[in-house]
C-alpha cells in the first residue's frame, strides 16, 4: 500500500511513519505539506499522489486552547475531517482519524465500548466527536480511532512539545516535589503500539469505529509513581485530586476505553499499560 501520513512530524505520526514504512511505501506530510482545513489542499495533494491509504495524526487538541479557540478547532478537528472523508470517497482511499477518550463523560466507571453513548464536555471533545461523526457519514472506507493518554519519543507538537513522561521528568528535576490526581482514571498507550495496531487494522477491509488503548487501568499519580519508579527519580511525590488544580476544562474523571473492536476482529495485541511503559522508558530514557 501507498500510505500517506499527515502530521508526520507528530508524537503518534512520526511512530506510525516508522512503523508502516518496515512493510509499505510511506509519505510522511507535515503541516507545510497540507493543510487538512482546507479543501482545495486536501484535494491538491491527494489527487496528485493517489494514496491507497491516508492517516490523519492532525488535530488541534492542545484541550485548553480549544475552548479560548473554539473556532479554529471547530475547523481542524471538525471540517478537517470532513475533507478527508469527502476526497476519500472521491479518490478511494482508506482513511484513519484518531479520535479520544474525551467524547465520553465518565460516568459510566467501567470500561466504555465503541457502542456507548457519548457525551463530551469539553470544545475539545465536541469537536473530535463532530470529526468521528463527519467521516462516518460521508465516507465509506473509515476507521476512526479512539485513544488516550498518548506517550511517544518524539512528545507532542500541539502541547508544546512535551506529553505526561516528559512533564514528570522535568517536574521531578526542577521542583522540591511533585503533586500529581489520583481520581482521573485511564489507560494510557504509547504510540509506537497505537502505529502498530493502527498497521493491522488498515490491512483489512474491517471500517469501523474502534477503541486502542493499552490493557489495565490507572490514575495519573500511579501512572506517574511508576515512571519515578522505573526512573530512579527521588523527588518526592504525592498524589492530589483534580479540585486542587482549578482549570477552565471538564475532563472524564474516568475514561478507559475496551478495545472490543479490536478483539472481536482477533487483532488485540495492545500490552497492559504498566509492561508498555517500562518498556518505552527502557528504550527511550536510559
Ligand atoms: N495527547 C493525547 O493524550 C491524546 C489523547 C487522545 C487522542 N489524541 C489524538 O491523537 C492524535 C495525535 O496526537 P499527537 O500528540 O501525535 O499530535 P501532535 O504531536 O500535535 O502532531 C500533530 C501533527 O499534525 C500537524 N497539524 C496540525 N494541524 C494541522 C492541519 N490543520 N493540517 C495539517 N497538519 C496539521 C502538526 O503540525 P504543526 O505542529 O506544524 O502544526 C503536527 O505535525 C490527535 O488526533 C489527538 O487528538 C491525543
Amino acid at each position: 500500500m501507498k500510505i500517506a501520513v499527515i502530521g508526520a512530524n507528530g508524537q503518534l505520526g512520526t511512530d506510525c511513519c516508522e512503523v508502516f514504512a518496515g512493510k509499505h511505501e510511506v509519505v510522511p506530510l507535515t503541516h507545510a505539506d497540507i493543510e487538512i482545513a482546507d479543501v482545495d489542499s486536501v484535494k491538491k495533494v491527494f489527487e496528485a499522489m493517489k494514496p491507497d491509504a491516508v492517516v490523519c495524526t492532525a488535530a488541534a487538541h492542545n484541550v485548553p486552547k480549544c475552548e479560548s479557540e473554539p473556532d479554529v478547532a471547530f475547523r481542524i478537528n471538525g471540517i478537517g475531517s470532513l475533507n478527508l472523508a469527502k476526497v476519500s470517497n472521491d479518490l478511494g482511499y482508506k482513511l484513519v482519524q484518531y479520535s479520544t477518550d474525551y467524547v465520553f463523560d465518565g460516568k459510566k466507571m467501567k470500561p466504555y465500548v465503541e457502542t456507548d453513548a457519548v457525551f463530551p464536555q469539553s470544545v475539545y471533545a465536541v469537536t473530535k466527536y463532530a470529526g468521528e461523526q463527519l467521516i462516518m457519514n460521508y465516507c465509506t472506507k473509515f476507521y476512526v480511532v479512539r485513544v488516550s493518554g498518548i506517550y511517544g519519543k518524539v512528545p507532542s507538537r500541539a502541547k508544546n512539545h512535551t506529553n505526561f513522561v516528559v512533564n514528570m521528568v522535568n517536574a521531578a528535576k526542577s521542583k522540591p516535589e511533585v503533586r500529581v490526581v489520583n481520581d482521573e482514571v485511564l489507560t494510557p498507550t504509547p504510540t509506537y503500539e497505537i502505529a502498530k495496531s493502527t498497521l493491522s487494522l488498515l490491512e483489512t477491509e474491517a471500517y469501523d469505529l474502534y477503541h486502542m488503548t493499552c490493557e489495565g487501568e490507572v490514575s495519573w499519580y500511579e501512572f506517574a509513581k511508576t515512571i519515578f519508579e522505573t526512573l530512579n527519580l527521588t523527588t518526592p511525590l504525592y498524589s492530589a485530586s483534580v479540585k486542587d488544580f482549578p482549570s477552565v476544562v471538564k475532563r472524564p474523571f474516568y475514561s478507559v476505553l475496551e478495545n472490543y473492536n479490536l478483539k472481536k476482529l482477533g487483532l488485540n495485541s495492545l500490552p497492559h499499560w504498566k509492561e508498555a511503559l517500562v518498556a518505552f522508558l527502557k528504550e527511550n530514557y536510559r
